[in-house]
């Protein structure tokens, strides 16, 4: 999203100026504070990093043997360490999604992203027992930031996987819908109450139905949603308690542009 110029219309300015002025000190308080957070998040995630690589040295045994005791241990601060991590990374792409910077490709083919992103999941959904399924048909092409498109498919499947009973099946479907470029994510597990379906887009909320069972900081959909709408899109779900759930986005289509002879 560009940044956009505050500007008055020309008969009233001496009355907004007091307003515009007071909209462009906010406006740069917020992206002072998105670049602290962002600063912030660098600098804990590095040091985080490196208290990893130390905690994985010990549990491969490369500094010296230890004990049973000490290796459950060591098991736990590398999930704990784990989880900060991927909070540090959800804090980041928020700021990003939020702050609306969009890398433009003219055109992002949605099935080459799709097959990116089911590629990326299938060791998750083998260890999840849990089948993928991909309709897709090539070449539609939607104006937008590829990296950020991948980061929506691959939080939608990944909940989709995370939030399924083994032996079920994610299908994944691409659309031709007119204007707009339809994608759905498909699952057949915990589903999500009626009275959650709104909630669930709202930042570190989780279902107590569902967080027992797996990991997670709540960020996931609120990050996906950021993207979306920065792509002029909209997100919504259907679902059923038990049954299972689907996530629907729906893409502006890349507007045709009068092609120049070969
Ligand atoms: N496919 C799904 N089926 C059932 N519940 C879901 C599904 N997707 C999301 N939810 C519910 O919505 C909550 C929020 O999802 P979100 O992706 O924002 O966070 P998360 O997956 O818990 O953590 P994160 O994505 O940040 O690692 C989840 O904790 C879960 O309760
Ligand atoms: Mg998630």
């Amino acid at each position: 999203m560009a940044k956009t110029t505050l500007a008055a219309p020309a008969e009233h300015s001496a009355e907004w100026s007091p307003i515009l002025q007071e909209l462009e000190s906010l406006r740069r308080k917020v992206a002072e504070r998105a670049e602290f957070v962002e600063d912030l998040a660098h600098e804990l995630r590095s040091g985080l990093t490196f208290l990893r690589g130390y905690v994985d040295l010990f549990l491969a045994g490369t500094l010296g043997p230890i004990s049973d005791k000490q290796r459950h241990a060591l098991e736990v601060m590398a999930r704990r360490t784990d989880a900060v991590l991927h909070l540090l990374d959800q804090m980041l792409s928020l700021e990003r999604a939020r702050a609306g910077h969009l890398e433009l490709s003219p055109a992002v083919d949605i099935a080459e992203v799709v097959q990116h992103s089911v590629q990326s999941m299938r060791v998750a959904a083998d260890q999840a027992g849990v089948q993928i399924e991909v309709q897709c048909p090539p070449c539609l092409l939607v104006e937008g930031d590829a990296r950020r498109l991948l980061q929506v498919v691959d939080n939608l499947l990944s909940n989709a996987i995370k939030f399924s009973y083994p032996g079920s099946k994610v299908r994944i479907a691409v659309s031709d819908d007119g204007d707009e470029v339809g994608i759905s994510v498909a699952d057949e597990g915990v589903g999500i109450a009626p009275e959650e379906q709104q909630r669930i887009f709202e930042r570190f909320y989780r279902s107590p139905r569902g967080s027992g069972k797996a990991d997670g900081t709540g960020l996931g959909l609120v990050i996906v949603r950021a993207i979306v709408e920065a792509h002029g899109g909209r997100i919504w779900v259907e679902s059923e308690l038990g049954k299972g759930s689907t996530f629907h986005i729906a893409l502006p289509k890349r507007q045709e542009r009068a092609r120049s002879a070969p």
